[in-house]
């Protein structure tokens, strides 16, 4: 059973600069909530509530999201902000929040690998921080039941136009059934032309604690960096991965072209300011407002 998930948060976020200088690029909020909160609520919707953060130096706002807050709270509650207050607790509430601090930013695989005294030899699910999915409780519900059932890792697969698979990680796959998937080989940010298939690594991943292993084994890759991709190559010699395609569109927010068309499909689809919204979005596009 997976009780565990490991966020790694530590990264740089040097697409994101200067924004990111002193702020985690998992902060940035869609409208008015940090892209870290909805990962972190779809990971306790599915009953894991141990959330292991992988932090670095500048990261103290992650630790205070998830914390008490008494003076805001009494304010909220002062001003008869009920709803509010009610919010702003729940968040520190939802989950049982563990941190560990990557003292070298030296990817994302070392970051996982830091995680390791915080997990111990169980099975555990890592969320890239800067990844949203639409409805994400049903795709982690979808990858933990194919862990639960095959017993082996699971990574989440979605289809990429060829001509960006360069920005991701890609494998090659043996399809066993609709929409589930032997992995045979990853290739980290491959040539459109080099790229066995247009199946992207989506950032969510349920592990057996043998990447950890394989982790250790792993010498740096491309830019000095620890890849995540390298260490499942190596677990692949071992163990097999499996993986699944995800049904709902995946968003990206680690930079800032992907970070706004999110926000602006999120601020669409709220009840409270979507209409007013689009009606402004057509008023900007037929040139009736200045910009
Ligand atoms: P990214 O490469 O997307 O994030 O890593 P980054 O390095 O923060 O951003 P850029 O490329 O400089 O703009 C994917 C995930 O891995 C984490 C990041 O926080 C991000 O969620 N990460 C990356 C770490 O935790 N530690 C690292 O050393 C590198």
């Amino acid at each position: 059973m997976v009780r565990k998930a490991v966020l790694p948060v530590a990264g740089w976020g040097t697409r994101f600069l200067p924004a990111t200088k002193s702020m985690p690029k998992e902060m940035l909020p869609i409208i008015d909530k940090p892209v870290i909160q909805f990962i972190v609520e779809a990971l306790a919707g599915v009953g894991i509530d141990n959330i292991v953060f992988v932090t670095g130096r500048h990261k103290r706002a992650i630790e205070n999201h998830f914390d008490f807050h008494p003076e805001l709270e009494e304010h909220l509650k002062r001003a008869g902000k009920e709803q509010l207050l009610k919010e702003v607790r729940d968040i520190a509430n939802i989950i049982n929040p563990i941190f560990v601090r990557q003292k070298e930013q030296l990817g994302l695989g070392h970051a996982v690998l830091t995680a390791e005294p915080a997990v111990g030899n169980e099975p555990f699910l890592v969320a890239l921080g800067d990844v949203l999915i639409d409805e994400e409780e049903k795709e982690l519900e979808r990858l933990l039941y194919l862990f639960n059932k095959l017993g082996k890792s699971v990574i989440a697969l979605m289809e990429v136009p060829q001509e960006e698979v360069s920005k991701y990680g890609v494998v090659k796959v043996k399809e066993l059934e609709k929409g589930v998937y032997l992995v045979e080989d990853l290739v980290e940010k491959p040539a459109p032309e080099e790229a066995p298939s247009n199946l992207a690594i989506v950032g969510r991943y349920v592990f057996t604690p043998a990447i950890f292993e394989a982790l250790k084994r792993t010498k740096p890759g491309k830019g000095g960096e620890y890849q995540l991709t390298d260490a499942m190559k190596l677990l692949l010699e071992e163990e097999v991965i499996y993986a699944v395609k995800v049904e709902r569109e995946v968003y990206d927010t680690g930079n800032p072209l992907d970070y706004l068309k999110t926000v602006v499909n999120f601020a669409l689809r709220r009840q409270d300011i979507g209409e007013e919204f689009k009606a402004f979005l057509k008023e900007l596009l037929e040139g009736k407002v200045k910009v």
